[in-house]
């Protein structure tokens, strides 16, 4: 240890456990916030799971805003903002891409202009106001980062806006709430969830602590992912995965992710396709790409998934995908091998790759495209 250096933060205040979203009125009776916009989908209302939040909320002046799309928009985002303005705080209840987006309201709501002034690297200018955020999967860890991606259809890009100052205030990670999440989105939000501790550990921003909770993300979702994917029902497997996605939130955000995530994010920017999806047909081949600059850390990930090799714990991972019933090859999602130079071209310029442990040139991408096509 005596030549390690390292940051690590955590702004976010945590509940979790089953039945957390309980104690959402006295948070907001503690912090005298007495109105409130709530940022949600119509797939969280359809569920039910709104009328649980609202349930709490009497005498409380709030709106709800149900138009965030699945890899959000800046319009389907600034819609809120008339919403927003004037009340207390904001509450996000559901998956990663309403989370990322009303950290994008709360930027514009607390400092104006629109959503792209932020888009980058600590663009904001100082706090913003309250954000609880309360997910409805376990997969993003959205309600622990400093990251909101936002998609620009015009450019077919997925952008980010990365600024500690878009961490929410609280989370509630309630385990119940992803209760009637069908298989399908388990098991891509679990491999978003096993693509950020997986990228973390091998990070070249990869630190002590980071190590620990990823180590232990991976650990926890191999062995309740698929118990999750095949009965939704099965609460402690629901639990552990809450949490694992949780922890491996925390990881990213202070380690950051690598080149499956930039795969990912190209592929969600061009095919609009779901980002644990994009993720987990990107990982298996990027793992191949880097375990020669990180085989010590390989061979952790590979104990964790009770593989006795770096390479065997590579061949675990795809096993896990066809498990839960996840495509291993992006032909099979609908790409176009005609789009792989561009896909390759935006990942390239993804800030992910910058914390890959192995550098890829334009070609060695191509290549691991290929792989996968
Ligand atoms: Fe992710």
């Amino acid at each position: 240890m005596h030549e390690t250096f390292f940051s690590f933060e955590l702004p976010t205040r945590i509940l979790f456990g089953m039945g957390a979203l309980g104690n959402l009125r006295l948070e907001l009776d503690t912090h005298g916030w007495k109105s409130a916009l709530i940022v949600t989908d119509s797939g969280v209302r359809n569920a039910g799971l709104l009328d649980l939040l609202t349930a709490q909320l009497e005498g409380v002046d709030y709106a709800a805003y149900d138009g965030i799309l699945p890899n959000p928009t800046v319009p389907c985002i600034e819609g809120a903002l008339p919403h927003a303005q004037g009340r207390d705080l904001l509450i996000a209840i559901g998956g990663g891409s309403v989370i990322d987006s009303a950290k994008a309201i709360n930027a514009v709501k607390t400092h104006g202009g629109s959503v792209l002034d932020y888009e980058g690297n600590d663009a904001l200018p100082g706090p913003c106001g309250p954000l609880i955020a309360i997910p409805t999967t376990a997969g993003t860890g959205s309600e622990v980062t400093f990251i909101a991606m936002v998609t620009v259809p015009e450019r077919k890009q997925k952008l980010p806006l990365v600024s500690r100052y878009l961490a929410p205030t609280l989370a509630i990670v309630d385990p119940e709430l992803t209760k009637t999440l069908p298989p399908s989105v388990t098991a891509y939000t679990g491999l978003d969830a096993l693509t950020h501790a997986m990228e973390t550990l091998v990070s070249i921003s990869a630190q002590p602590i980071s190590d620990l909770l990823a180590l232990r993300a991976i650990k926890f979702i191999v062995e309740h992912l698929p118990r999750a994917v095949k009965d939704g029902s099965e609460m402690e497997a629901r639990a552990s995965l809450s949490y694992a996605a949780l922890i491996a939130g925390i990881a990213f955000n202070n380690g950051w992710v690598g080149l499956a995530h930039a795969i990912a994010h190209s592929l969600g920017g061009l095919y609009d396709l779901p980002h644990g999806l994009c993720c987990a047909l990107a990982l298996p081949a990027t793992m191949e790409f880097n375990v020669e600059s990180q085989r010590a850390k390989y061979e952790q990930i590979a104990r964790a998934l009770g593989a006795a090799s770096a390479e065997e714990g590579i061949a675990r991972v795809r096993a896990l995908m066809s498990t839960v019933g996840v495509p291993l090859r992006l032909r099979d999602v609908g790409v176009r091998e005609s789009d792989l130079d561009r896909i390759a071209e935006l990942a390239l310029a993804d800030g992910s790759v910058l914390f890959n442990p192995r550098q890829p040139s334009a070609e060695d991408l191509r290549e691991v495209l290929q792989k996968i096509f």
